[in-house]
């Protein structure tokens, strides 16, 4: 393989013969030479090359444009340039694919909103290229993070017949034809059949054989909710550990955040100071500081006491017993914390089955993680492993014991004390980058209406 850019301009030292293949950004022209802009992708920077009017290729220059494709020999020489170390002295230009005054990309500074019906050409952006590097080495930073710590990979089914969330948010998977009258048991698998929500409760299982486990995959909501946060195709990483409690499961979610802060801060230099210059000035500070301190600690009764002592007016009322929404957490986020806040203890009313009933009968062991910027981007609790509280729970919720009874027998054989969370890929992406909608961090975006590619 030939070196990437991103070797070739850490050079220490000139080279001569190398060879560069990249896109072209842009294309100067003098009398006597032409600069020529060329990235690979493989790094923020791009490489100038110097193409000489008296060169036999020079011929070709007409036909280089932005966009095109072009492989370049030549030798890496000290630039006199100023904001560059090297540039390239072309012996040789080969344009490999041609790309006419049509290419969407002609100019900088084109609108996100704009780029989203573009998005197989937006990689090409500086923005959308930082964006894509950073999520790919964020995705090796999570793995790392788990592998470090012992967990085991697992993966669990995209296809499910059950609803972990319970919030009837299902992608139904079906081959019945459409119209026909609806016979789940003549349907593919005999029975009706969804995108997964939430690979946690097949997690589960894994837990309770392996110890400690975690799974990052792709998770599918039909939630018809159009906000800058909401995707119905979205990528969750779950731990799910046994032996642990809803307060080693925080430390977990606040370690694993810091460590993916940490991250960004260290391995994504470049990207990081594209997206504080252009995106959000506060992204650096903001980042450090999450780094500073321990995460603070509130329940939901005392969340609920600060919003209704705030003296705020918010658009949905505060009520002890109800969801928090996004303006109540981002007022605790950003105005009363000032940075990354978990809420644990919430009403059981209104969450999922599964979590584990608290001594006051009123609560459950679960916990969201808020910060400033987006709200919500964990959420977890300690699982019900006690098998008659379980059951209570699922009569509760309409849920059939037959339907889930491989759930329930994981209480039944060796039940253990269990807890994990769901971290939201996109979200932590908005977090470390300062990009503000999600359909900027997913490289297709499937939103209500919209499913292009
Ligand atoms: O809070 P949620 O719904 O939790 C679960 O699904 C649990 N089963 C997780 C677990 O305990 N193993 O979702 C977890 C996270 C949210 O905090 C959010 O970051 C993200 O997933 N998320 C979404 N991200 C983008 N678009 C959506 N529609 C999302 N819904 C949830
Ligand atoms: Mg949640």
């Amino acid at each position: 393989m030939p070196e990437t850019l991103r070797h070739i301009l850490a050079s220490e030292s000139p080279q001569s013969a190398i060879t560069v293949r990249g896109w072209v950004r842009t294309k100067r022209e003098s009398k006597s030479c032409a600069f020529l802009e060329v990235t690979d992708g493989s790094c923020f920077r791009g490489l100038q090359a110097v193409v000489d009017a008296t060169l036999p290729s020079a011929a070709l220059l007409s036909k280089v444009l932005t966009g095109a494709s072009v492989e370049i020999v030549g030798d890496l020489i000290e630039s006199p340039a100023a904001g560059q170390k090297w540039e390239l002295q072309a012996t040789e230009l080969r344009l490999l694919g041609e790309a006419d005054a049509s290419y969407p990309l002609q100019k900088k500074g084109h609108t996100p909103e704009f780029l989203r019906t573009i998005a197989h050409l937006r990689p090409r952006t500086n923005l959308f290229s930082n964006v894509f590097r950073v999520r790919s080495r964020m995705a090796y930073a999570v793995h790392r993070f788990f592998q470090e710590r012992g967990f085991f990979y697992v993966h669990t089914p995209i296809i499910t017949s059950s609803d972990c969330e319970g919030a009837g948010e299902l992608f139904r998977v079906t081959t019945l034809k459409q119209g026909s009258p609806e016979k789940p048991e003549e349907d593919f698998f005999g029975q009706p059949t969804y995108l997964t929500v939430s690979g946690q409760l097949q997690g589960e299982t894994f837990a309770c054989a392996l110890g400690n486990i975690y799974t990052f995959g792709p998770t599918f909501r039909a939630e018809n909710s159009n906000t800058a946060r909401h995707a119905a195709e979205f990528w969750m990483i779950e731990p799910e550990m046994a032996f642990c409690d809803l307060f080693a499961d925080m430390t977990m979610a606040e370690e694993q955040v810091k460590y993916l802060v940490d991250a960004m801060l260290t391995e994504c230099p470049e990207e990081l100071e594209f997206f504080n210059k252009f995106v959000d000035k506060e992204l650096v500070n903001r980042l450090k500081q999450t780094l500073e301190k321990p995460f603070e600690r509130i329940s939901y009764t005392d969340a609920v006491d600060l919003l209704l002592k705030s003296g705020k007016s918010f658009e949905h009322p505060v009520v002890w017993g109800e969801g928090l929404q996004t303006e109540h957490e981002r007022y605790i986020a950003e105005e009363h914390v000032k940075g990354p806040v978990t809420i644990y203890n919430y009403p059981k009313s209104i969450k999922p089955f599964y979590m584990r009933q608290n001594d006051d009968g009123k609560t459950v062991a679960a916990m969201d993680l808020l910060v400033p910027g987006i709200g919500e981007i964990i959420g977890g609790s300690q699982r019900e492993e006690r098998l008659d509280v379980l059951r209570a729970a699922m009569g509760h919720h309409g849920l059939s014991e037959e339907d889930y009874s491989w759930y329930v027998d994981l209480r039944r054989y060796g039940s253990v004390p269990h807890a994990g969370y769901g971290l939201g890929f996109e979200r932590l992406l908005m977090f470390v980058t300062g990009v503000s909608n999600i359909r900027d961090v997913i490289p297709f975006a499937r939103t209500p209406g919209h499913a292009a590619y």
